[in-house]
């Protein structure tokens, strides 16, 4: 797959509006025509509306960047963030480990052809069954998430005769500005070992003592859609401290550490930090730890989710209904919504929107872009400028749609889930086949329970 270089979009198209959407998207007078080499208004009439598309060359350029920018270290891909095999056979391709976090992510994984060794399992809470799949796939690294896990990792192994390579997974006690449903790194969490109050410590020693584990280092991960390097820096200083109080205290040389993803995207007017910077930031960090506390060389991990995947995928909505208020606000009505990016909903998430199709002159127009989900809370954006009116049938694109939507995706008021498709270099395929009613309706069971049936 050709790799093009940044050459965003066309004049044609408001910067501010391009830099967001992925590099082989093209705007003329605002409209983005064509992505990929496809033409926008050919994918939806091909496959239909919502529809997510995947510009591979971002997808791939992306991935590449990260495994330049941290040449020597691992790359694994947060699957979380869009897990479907097709974009999980890129990731192997491109040489990138895979993370996973159930057993369903770890299914999908294999199915793309990833070996076990490149997987690293990660979970709060982990079935016994999941670490069972686990063990008969030989997954390279299973994050430990709790004493818990310990115990049933313990069971497991002895009942299989299974030693799991494990990474402890700490809580550095690092708070983040992002949203507080995806901080992780603070004390008050579900996740890992706590580190201030020697949970951590426990927790090293509780799994050396355990036959069926091997403990190779230490995991965390702060959050995400973090858009500072210095919460990375802070999180290894102390992660290298802990690792040399661990050697001085139990005598056990550790040297893997895996920093976790939550590299931040640009969604509307953020500046994330540039890939290379965070790489040079944290190679300078784990470096100073390692001089600090006289370290061997340590085998380091990075865990990137929605950097790789988020800014290569843009949805596809049609256009319905638009209802103009006295006061001046219009509600532009799309075919999806909330079942199909909850981020709006969730978190309050920003997204920047352009027409889509064949261009048509007009006027600019401030609009609230809603769903069609029975819900008020239901809107993919609020006070949304676009470069003219839209009406029903004109086609919206939403832009850094790749990362946790699909994922996130849900049948609400029984719609059926989008199609996937990937484009790259003039030529479409279907990654995700379309949900239908039928799909939806299949598992359901009739009720022939008396007496509710008479
Ligand atoms: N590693 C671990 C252990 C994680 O828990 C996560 C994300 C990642 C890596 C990848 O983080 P990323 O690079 O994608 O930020 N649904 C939320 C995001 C939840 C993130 C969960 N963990 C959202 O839509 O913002």
């Amino acid at each position: 797959m050709a790799v093009h270089p940044t050459d965003a979009a066309d004049a044609a198209a408001s910067p501010r509006v391009a830099r967001v959407f992925p590099r082989t998207a093209r705007f003329v007078d605002g409209w983005l025509t064509a992505i990929g080499g496809v033409d926008v208004a050919d994918l939806a009439a091909r496959y239909d509306t919502p529809l997510y598309v995947l510009d591979g060359d971002e997808l791939v350029a992306r991935m590449r960047a990260f495994r330049t920018a941290f040449d020597g270290w691992e790359v694994a891909y947060a699957s979380k963030a869009l897990c479907v095999t097709g974009v999980v056979q890129i990731a192997a391709a491109e040489g990138l480990a895979v993370d996973v976090a159930s057993a369903g992510e770890l299914a999908t994984a294999l199915r793309a052809g990833v070996r076990g060794q490149r997987l690293i399992f990660h979970g709060n809470n982990k079935s016994t069954a999941e670490l069972n799949l686990a063990a008969q796939a030989g997954v390279g690294r299973i994050v430990v998430d709790s004493f818990d896990e310990l115990e049933r990792l313990r069971q497991v192994g002895e009942r299989r005769g299974h030693v799991f390579d494990v990474l402890l997974r700490v809580t550095p006690g690092v708070d983040t500005s992002t949203h507080a449903f995806i901080r992780t790194g603070h004390d008050d969490s579900k996740f890992g070992f706590t580190l201030s109050t020697g949970m951590a410590a426990e927790a090293v020693e509780a799994a050396m003592a355990l036959d069926g584990v091997r403990v190779h280092g230490l995991h965390c991960h702060l959050g995400s859609q973090l858009l500072s390097s210095e919460v990375y820096e802070r999180a290894a200083g102390i992660m290298t401290a802990f690792l040399a109080e661990i050697s001085n205290l139990q005598g056990l040389q550790l040297d893997e550490l895996n920093l976790g993803g939550g590299f931040g995207i640009t969604y509307t007017d953020e500046d994330p930090v540039p890939v290379v910077e965070h790489a040079a930031v944290l190679r300078e960090a784990v470096a100073a730890g390692c001089r600090r506390y006289g370290l061997p060389p340590l085998h380091m991990t990075v865990e990137p989710g929605r950097s790789i995947v988020g800014p290569a995928g843009i949805t596809l909505y049609e256009v319905g209904t638009v209802k103009a208020l006295d006061g001046g606000r219009i509600y532009l009505s799309v075919d999806g919504g909330m079942s199909d990016n909850l981020r709006p909903a969730l978190y309050g998430a920003r997204h920047t929107f352009a027409p889509a199709g064949v261009p048509r002159p007009g006027h600019a127009q401030r609009v609230d872009v809603v769903g069609k989900h029975c819900e008020s809370g239901d809107f993919l954006g609020r006070d949304v400028e676009l470069p003219v009116p839209l009406e029903a049938g004109d086609l919206l694109a939403v832009a850094a749609t790749g990362a946790y939507t699909h994922t996130m995706a849900s049948n609400y008021n029984r719609l059926p889930r989008p199609a996937m498709v990937l484009v790259a270099d003039g030529r479409a395929q279907l990654l995700v086949r379309r949900e239908t009613v039928d799909h939806v309706l299949a598992r359901d069971q009739l009720l022939t329970l008396e007496p509710y049936t008479r």
